[in-house]
């Protein structure tokens, strides 16, 4: 199955030119399927307000809600590098606050980096987080925690002023000391520039081909999901159909008493 992914190791499958992959998980059935299938991170998402929890974004979240995702995950993984990503309100409201947090996800949830959006303005707090000893994965672009200021999930850096505002966003995570970034929902020469300034590997999402790496959520990619549909999702397998089939069979077979049989049965 191979080594132990750890931060040292994705940094050098950049400077390889090796892709990277990562993909959301919320609990221990899919940690263990998608660790033993291969993926190098596993980010707990607070994406799973959306597609576990049946919010319409990921603002009511909270930090006990993802402290008790990550837990699970951790249960089910045991090579890729596990990822906590940092609620809304849960580091924006001061350093010290965001270093209690993202603390939490190493010591109660066993998460070995966290992930929080921001760039020119979490400068600093990344800077805190990363000197106390924890990895800090940024995200930049399409950060969904702010949907309201940008007046739903738009692409970003499409005009020249945004689009310096998201480089700069973009520098100022690394320049942080973060290990690694996402870009999400921006063109995809604007990623390209951004992989290409930065020596730290950058994960896309919505950020084209250009970047060292893509993720996926995996309820999106997987066909569970569909209440909305991003143009940037690819769905890998038609689960919800599959899973709705199989629930009418055993549905129709129960009634039928077909059902269960004697080779499900005791004695
Ligand atoms: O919450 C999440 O799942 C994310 C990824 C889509 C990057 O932030």
């Amino acid at each position: 199955m191979g080594d132990k992914i750890t931060v040292p190791h994705i940094f050098k499958m950049k400077q390889r030119g090796e892709k990277i992959t990562c993909l959301t998980a919320y609990d221990y059935s899919f940690a263990r399927i998608l660790d033993e299938a291969g993926v190098e991170m596993l980010l707990v998402g607070d994406s799973l307000g959306c597609v576990v929890q049946g919010q319409p974004n990921t603002l009511a979240v909270t930090m006990d809600e993802m402290v008790y995702h990550t837990r699970l995950v951790a249960r089910g993984r045991k090579r890729a590098l596990l990822i906590g990503d940092m609620p809304f309100l849960s580091y924006q409201t001061s350093r010290e606050q965001a270093l209690q947090n993202a603390g939490r996800f190493l010591k109660e949830a066993g998460a070995e980096a966290v992930k929080l959006e921001g760039g020119v303005t979490m400068r600093d707090t990344i800077d805190a987080i990363v000197k106390a000893g924890i990895p800090v994965m940024g995200h930049v672009g399409l950060t969904p925690q702010s949907v309201h200021q940008f007046g739903g999930y738009k692409i970003q850096g499409r005009e020249k002023e945004r689009r310096e505002r998201v480089l700069r966003d973009a520098l100022a995570v690394e320049e942080a000391g973060a290990f690694s970034i996402v870009l999400e929902g921006m063109p995809l020469e604007l990623a390209k520039e951004i992989t290409e300034r930065l020596t730290i590997p950058t994960i896309g999402i919505g950020a084209g081909a250009h970047c060292d790496g893509q993720v996926l959520v995996i309820h999106d990619m997987l066909g569970l999901f569909d209440d909305f549909t991003p143009k940037f999702v690819k769905r890998y397998a038609d689960l919800k159909n599959t899973v709705a089939g199989a629930a009418k069979e055993f549905i129709g077979e129960v009634k039928e008493k077909k059902f269960p049989t004697e080779e499900h049965s005791f004695r």
